[in-house]
């Protein structure tokens, strides 16, 4: 399925392999991790969000899944949209690396962010993903009722204002190129929300010769060497 936000596209990967029982055991991985600790503690990042981990080789295998789920999606991403060949101007690409955290939230833990509030006006600010290639938003638990709960886009026409809501469809990815501005759309509900994000890095074939950074390899930023939190 195929969004045509702005002059931008949102593509949706609905995941079919992915079970009720494997959602169950990312559930139970992430609070693990938030209960042992490992989550993002600047006063200014909502909460709760774990480190950069959930992809690494070592990682269970719901999370090898929903890694393999993610390439996927951006292979889906890239052939609907012809992105990989207008945006470069190259004539094909490799991911070379990813990365994934997930977000655990609920209206009371919200409200307890008044610094992020006081400072944004809202609880979940707005931000993009560069350099990554491309970012997707995974659905992993959807507590609402289906219409609101998903992620805001920010149309990157910067004379415009317009904002438009992608909602969420548990069990789905939405990907999108990792410049686009975003930001996650809080419930008000008290039952927990969970949402994966990840981060696609990609290198390209035959580009322009205007680009000069072709003997580059991007690669994720994040730390690789992170003990990974086992169940
Ligand atoms: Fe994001």
């Amino acid at each position: 399925m195929k969004y045509d936000l702005f002059p931008v596209q949102v593509v949706r990967h609905i995941c079919r392999e992915i079970s009720s029982k494997d959602r169950k055991d990312m559930m139970d991985s992430v609070d693990l991790q938030i209960n042992k600790g490992h989550y993002q503690k600047g006063y200014l990042t909502p909460k709760y969000q774990t480190e950069y981990t959930l992809f690494q080789d070592n990682c269970p295998s719901y999370w090898q899944k929903l890694k393999k789920s993610f390439y996927d999606a951006c292979d889906y991403y890239i052939k609907e949209t012809g992105f990989a060949g207008s945006s470069y101007g190259g004539t094909g690409y490799t991911f070379t690396d990813s990365e994934a955290w997930a977000f655990k939230s609920y209206k009371s833990l919200n409200e307890s962010q008044e610094e992020i509030r006081n400072t944004f006006g809202i609880y979940s600010p707005w931000h993009d993903h560069s350099p990554a290639y491309l970012a997707g938003v995974y659905y992993l638990k959807d507590p609402g009722d289906g219409t609101t709960g998903g992620t805001d886009f920010h149309n990157p026409v910067i004379t415009r204002r317009d904002v438009i809501e992608v909602p969420p469809v548990q069990n789905s990815w939405i990907i999108f190129p990792g410049w686009l501005q975003h930001r996650s759309v809080t419930l008000d509900v008290e039952d927990t929300r969970y949402v994966v994000a990840a981060n696609m890095y990609s290198k390209m074939q035959n580009q322009s010769p205007y680009n000069d950074w072709e003997d580059e390899t991007p690669q994720s930023p994040s730390m690789k060497n992170l003990m990974f939190p086992q169940l």
